[in-house]
């Protein structure tokens, strides 16, 4: 399975390293014409865990997905790592569907995904860009 994934182009990896000793590492693809991004692997050393390096990482391999013209990150977890779903949610992944015998030992995976750019709308940006629509529609209808 490693070997097909680093063999795929568009491969990313970022590691963390803390006075020269690697804690953590990020594998994200970024293939062209797709565009979303896809989170292949992300860890942290277990000594290293719950101080934010993840977070970190994270946020890095977003950031340059971002600045390639990604809009989306997706990720599958393991259904059995509570940790790791709960480390996506809190940073703003949502669950999208649920692949079965994803894994080589036959575990199954949660898709989660992000929208990484664009525009953020929540319930009340949604109002106010309802209202901004319709203002500028009544405005149109005066101009003409
Ligand atoms: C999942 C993993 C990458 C998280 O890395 P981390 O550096 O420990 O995470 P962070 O410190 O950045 O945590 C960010 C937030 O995620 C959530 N979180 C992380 N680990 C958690 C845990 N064990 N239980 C509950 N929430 C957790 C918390 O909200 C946390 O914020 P807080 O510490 O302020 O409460 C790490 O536990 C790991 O390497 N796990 C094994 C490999 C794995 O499962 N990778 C993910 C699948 S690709």
């Amino acid at each position: 399975m490693w070997r097909s994934v680093v063999q795929r182009s568009g491969l990313r990896a970022l590691v963390a390293e803390i006075r020269g000793d690697v804690c953590g590492y990020c594998l994200f693809h970024i293939n062209d014409g797709k565009p979303s991004a896809y989170l292949h692997s992300l860890a942290i050393t277990p000594e290293m865990k719950r101080q934010g390096l993840g977070r970190l990482l994270l946020g890095a391999a977003e950031s340059e997905a971002v600045r390639v013209g990604r809009r989306l990150m997706r990720v599958d977890v393991r259904m059995d790592s509570p940790e790791a779903k709960l480390f996506y949610e809190s940073a703003g992944y949502r669950f999208v569907s649920v692949k079965t015998v994803h894994y080589e030992d036959g575990s199954s995976a949660t898709r989660m995904d992000k929208r990484i750019a664009g525009r953020e709308f929540g319930k009340a940006g949604r109002l106010v860009e309802k209202v901004v629509c319709a203002a500028a529609a009544m405005l149109r209808r005066r101009l003409r």
